[in-house]
């Protein structure tokens, strides 16, 4: 596995490289949710390139960029074990040099939800995504349901900038109590890790429900808020019942395929969880 920093050594090494390659942009602190990517890009690509880059310009002035956990030796060694080929770490200097000045901007998919809890959070993923696009220049590129909307940004813009990259959206990875792998969980005392069970539960919850044949948009997001009230450490930011293509948020009766998604605090962490509503008879 070879390791590279500026964009010259990335356009060299990336010219050895055995086509089709597939891409896996990360920021570290990598589990097995991450490496569920790289398994997915390594037996579908002839090479795998992952980047590693705590991407100052995603992260809020009040979010987690100082104290986001990296680990980078961990990092290596467990791509290296997942096959991985080349592995990007740009610096941010590089990246973002002074007198920086271009964003790539997505309208209306980028407004609800993680949007609009977290102003100018997609700006950066856009942003970063298309410079790492541009350099690394892969056929395919794999990101994680875990993040639905991103996923759905990053389809949206790849599709309207003409990007001749197909996206892989890989499942979720879980623990075996149902917490989603996520870099922060690290975050969560013994106490809060208990507690972050309930967005796995809220959300089974208002999924059997729309099995067992409810329709109501409005019931389904009532029966995560109840679920979640039931946590004393939970503070609920969003629960919500939408389209599972636009984002757009429903009322009345479902038909479609539905993202049903959350956002809850456990103490100071924001964790995020969501599940896919298929549309049935
Ligand atoms: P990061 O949070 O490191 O996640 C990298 C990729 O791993 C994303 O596509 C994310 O959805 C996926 N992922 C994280 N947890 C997962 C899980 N439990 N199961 C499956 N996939 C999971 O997302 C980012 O980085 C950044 O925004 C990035 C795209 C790299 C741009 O900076």
């Amino acid at each position: 596995m070879k390791t590279v920093t500026t964009f010259s050594e990335l356009r060299l090494a990336r010219q050895q490289l055995f086509e089709p390659v597939g891409f896996v942009p990360t920021m570290g602190y990598l589990h097995e949710g991450h490496l569920s990517l790289v398994r997915i890009a390594r037996s579908d690509c002839a090479s795998v390139v992952a980047s590693i880059f705590v991407n100052p310009t995603q992260f809020g002035p009040k979010e987690d960029l100082s104290s986001y956990p990296r680990d980078l030796q961990r990092d290596l060694v467990m791509l290296e074990a997942a096959g991985v080929n080349l592995v990007w770490m740009p610096e941010p200097g590089a990246m973002y040099p002074p007198g920086y000045q271009t964003w790539v901007t997505v309208d209306e998919i980028t407004k609800p939800l993680e949007g609009g809890m977290r102003p100018g959070h997609f700006r950066g993923v856009t942003t970063v995504v298309t410079k790492l696009f541009n350099a690394v220049q892969p056929q395919k590129a794999y990101f994680g349901q875990k993040d639905a909307q991103q996923a759905a940004v990053i389809r949206k813009m790849t599709d309207d900038l003409n990007f001749p990259i197909e996206i892989v959206v890989c499942p979720i990875v879980r623990e075996p109590d149902g917490l989603a792998m996520s870099s922060r969980n690290v975050y969560l005392n013994p106490s809060e890790r208990q507690a972050a069970l309930i967005l796995s539960q809220a959300l089974k919850t208002s999924q059997a429900a729309y099995i067992r044949g409810e329709r109501s948009s409005s019931a389904l997001r009532g029966i995560m808020e109840q679920v979640i009230s039931s946590e004393p450490l939970a503070r609920v930011q969003y629960a919500s019942c939408a389209d599972a293509v636009s984002l757009v948020e429903l009322d009345g009766p479902i038909t479609q395929r539905t993202l049903l998604s959350l956002a809850v605090f456990i103490g100071k962490t924001r964790l995020i969880d969501n599940v896919v509503l298929e549309p049935m008879a």
